[in-house]
């Protein structure tokens, strides 16, 4: 069987499972090491932790990107979908700090770029073309398709790189710090989309942040990574309602709870 024709067989199976996983980009030299971790379906997992703890390097293993053909090292299992995964997967998209886009294509080809591409399932031009419009009016650009890279704020560049990643329908998308670019108020405004179409396009998503608001006010459960190598050092699952922006008591409290979890991981590591 080819990954493209993984079944799902139980829809409350998780669509990431990671069981004592170590990876490093040399033997003996473990990046991150001891991570299990599952995501459930059409959950939003925040991947907190400061800079250098492994935090992109643990989303690119999880994305399929990391081969072990260059001498790099790692351990443990790692299943999408319920199947091993040995290279990235048509419905795991992902989305980084930068978009990407190919400057000579406009937002709707940068968005259908890839989509006839041999790990992709075999889809007719029509049906490509309506997946690009849906996702582009999904991330807000139903009117923009026609406009060049160059044409774009920073900001609608990351909805196309949004868009992108919707159109391979993805059981999981995995970001990296994609709002760090961004300014504020952009930044706010990208947030709430995330949670919308996470929601709406029934996908699960891991998102790496170094932001605790960030982490707080989008995800559904937090995932504290520090130490050397990195390893998960605490969880929360964060049962604020949303809008969450609302609710200042709770996410005060929560994030002085995570403060001094991060001021725990720094004192351990420097004893
Ligand atoms: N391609 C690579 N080759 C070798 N070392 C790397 C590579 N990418 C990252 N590293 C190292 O791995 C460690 C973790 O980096 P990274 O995963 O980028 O952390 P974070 O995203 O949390 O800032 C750092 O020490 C970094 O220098
Ligand atoms: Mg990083």
């Amino acid at each position: 069987m080819t990954q493209t024709e993984t079944p799902r067989s139980d829809s409350s199976a998780p669509v990431l499972q990671a069981r004592g996983m170590g990876f490093g980009y040399a033997p003996g030299q473990a990046v991150f090491d001891e991570v299990s971790l599952q995501i459930a379906p059409r959950e939003i997992v925040c991947l907190l932790g400061g800079s250098g703890c492994g935090k992109s390097s643990l989303l690119r293993v999880l994305g399929g990107l990391e081969s072990l053909d260059g001498g790099a090292w790692s351990r443990g299992t790692l299943q999408f979908l319920g199947q091993p995964l040995n290279g990235p997967h048509p419905r795991a998209a992902l989305v980084f700090q930068q978009p990407s886009l190919l400057p000579w294509l406009d937002a709707r080809r940068n968005v259908g770029f890839g989509l006839d591409f041999a790990r992709q399932p075999d889809l007719s031009a029509g049906l490509r073309a309506q997946r690009v419009e849906q996702a582009l009016q999904a991330v807000g650009l139903g009117g923009s398709g026609a406009l060049y890279p160059s044409q774009l704020s920073g900001g609608m560049a990351q909805r196309v790189a949004l868009a992108r990643a919707l159109a391979r329908e993805p059981q999981l998308l995995l970001a990296d710090e994609p709002f760090s670019a961004l300014d504020a108020i952009t930044r706010a405004e990208m947030q709430e989309l995330m949670v919308d179409l996470v929601h709406r396009w029934n996908t699960a998503a891991l998102l790496v942040t170094h932001d605790i608001d960030e982490a707080i006010l989008v995800g559904d459960r937090i995932l504290l990574m520090g130490g050397r190598p990195g390893r998960i050092v605490r969880e929360w699952r964060v049962d604020i309602a949303r809008p969450r922006e609302d609710q200042a008591a709770a996410v005060t409290a929560l994030r002085l709870d995570i403060l001094s979890a991060l001021h725990g991981v720094r004192h351990a590591a420097q004893a």
